[in-house]
């Protein structure tokens, strides 16, 4: 098979690990006999440097000739002061957009081995395995109108949350399909006590979920379902909720898991799937090589799985993730006090000689 992708490696923290991602890429294709055509484009702060503009028509147009999207992250603090068009996340966000990637999946695994990062006691985030499905191209983040007017002083400001039922049937399709693949349970997160736009939601899931017997659902409030993730985090199978709950809950459920660094994202629904990790561009620690690859490796295991249909190989890149961390791996944002850490570059080698050692005993 032959895998067209587009790297997009961005601001801060983003080249560091996509370049990591990619050499995981450019191992698990080759060892399962694939062809990888590979085109590298500007997004975010980069592309603002260098054009102007934090999405150029140019990257646009190689995205969407591709079939998957690798993206590091955007973000970065020299760019705090421009409108809100020239700043790097709005690049990201018309990315989206552009490539109709309703959908974005945020997995939340507990893995054993990484125990001692998690803040919570083992028993209650034992077994934790979460899929945050969020709507990706909707509410307060693209609702018109939206400003900030008036005097210095007296300035008002507005943003919009708007949500239509073919959006929210859309998504709540998506996480129904994808919960019978995993333990059948769909929790619906809203604050139909309070919003319009979650009084339609919470309907709207209802009414599809009906289409789904073998689904159990349920519905919670998005303040309690806050308290749920961290108190019961393992009863939760898929969340799905709008994009900004959606974002909030899923840096929540990285601090369960214990490892932001190692969340990674899928946003598809589109004609070309978006994959990137979690974490954003760190710009604290950007440049000095110590960044977690490992939220942009199992990104391109979602790429394989999702875009691909790949599993086999997604999955021998996520058995190489589990087996560096059960080895020992860690990355600095992943070792305790004293122990010793690896870089973001060593973190890449020792999942690329994984997924050679695991092809020589496969075939
Ligand atoms: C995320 C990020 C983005 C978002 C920002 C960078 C626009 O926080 O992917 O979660 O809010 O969606
Ligand atoms: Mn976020």
């Amino acid at each position: 098979m032959r895998l067209r992708v587009t790297s997009l490696p961005g601001d801060g923290i983003g080249p560091e690990v996509t370049r990591q991602a990619i050499r995981v890429l450019e191992e698990v294709t080759r060892s399962f006999g694939h062809e990888l055509e590979l085109t590298e484009k500007e997004i975010g702060g980069a592309a603002l440097t260098a054009f102007g503009d934090p999405l150029p028509p140019t990257t646009i147009a190689a995205c969407l000739a591709s079939q998957a999207v690798l993206l590091g992250a955007v973000g970065s603090p020299a760019f705090d002061r421009n409108p809100r068009e020239l700043r790097p996340e709005a690049g990201l966000l018309r990315l989206r957009q552009e490539l109709g990637a309703f959908a974005n999946l945020r997995p939340a695994v507990y893995y054993p081995a990484l125990r001692a990062s998690s803040p919570l006691r083992e028993e209650i985030v034992k077994g934790t395995d979460i899929l945050i499905v969020r709507e990706l191209l909707g509410g307060l983040y693209f609702g018109q109108p939206r400003s900030i007017e008036g005097a210095m002083g007296a300035r008002q400001a507005l943003n919009t949350m708007r949500y239509g039922e073919p959006e929210i049937e859309r998504i709540t399709r998506v996480a129904f399909e994808l919960a019978r693949g995993r333990r059948k349970r769909v929790l619906s997160v809203d604050k139909s006590n309070v919003l319009e736009c979650s009084r339609l939601w919470r309907e709207v899931v209802t009414r599809i979920g009906a289409d789904f017997p073998d689904v159990h659902l349920s519905h919670q409030y998005v303040d309690s379902a806050a308290m749920t993730l961290v108190q019961k985090p393992a009863e939760i199978d898929i969340l799905l909720t709008e994009n900004m709950f959606g974002d909030i809950l899923s840096d929540q459920a990285g601090g369960v898991v214990g490892s932001l660094g190692l969340l990674a994202s899928a946003s598809i629904g589109g004609p070309v799937g978006l994959y990137e990790p979690v974490h954003g561009s760190a710009p604290d620690i950007a440049g000095q090589g110590v960044a977690n690859p490992l939220g942009a490796i199992l990104s391109v295991a979602l790429m394989l799985r999702h875009t691909f249909q790949l599993t086999k190989e997604a999955e021998c890149a996520e058995g190489a993730v589990v087996a560096a961390l059960d080895a020992g791996l860690r990355t600095r944002d992943l070792a305790k006090a004293g122990e010793r850490s690896v870089t973001t570059e060593e973190a890449g080698t020792r999942i690329v000689e994984l997924v050679r050692a695991a092809e020589t005993t496969t075939s």
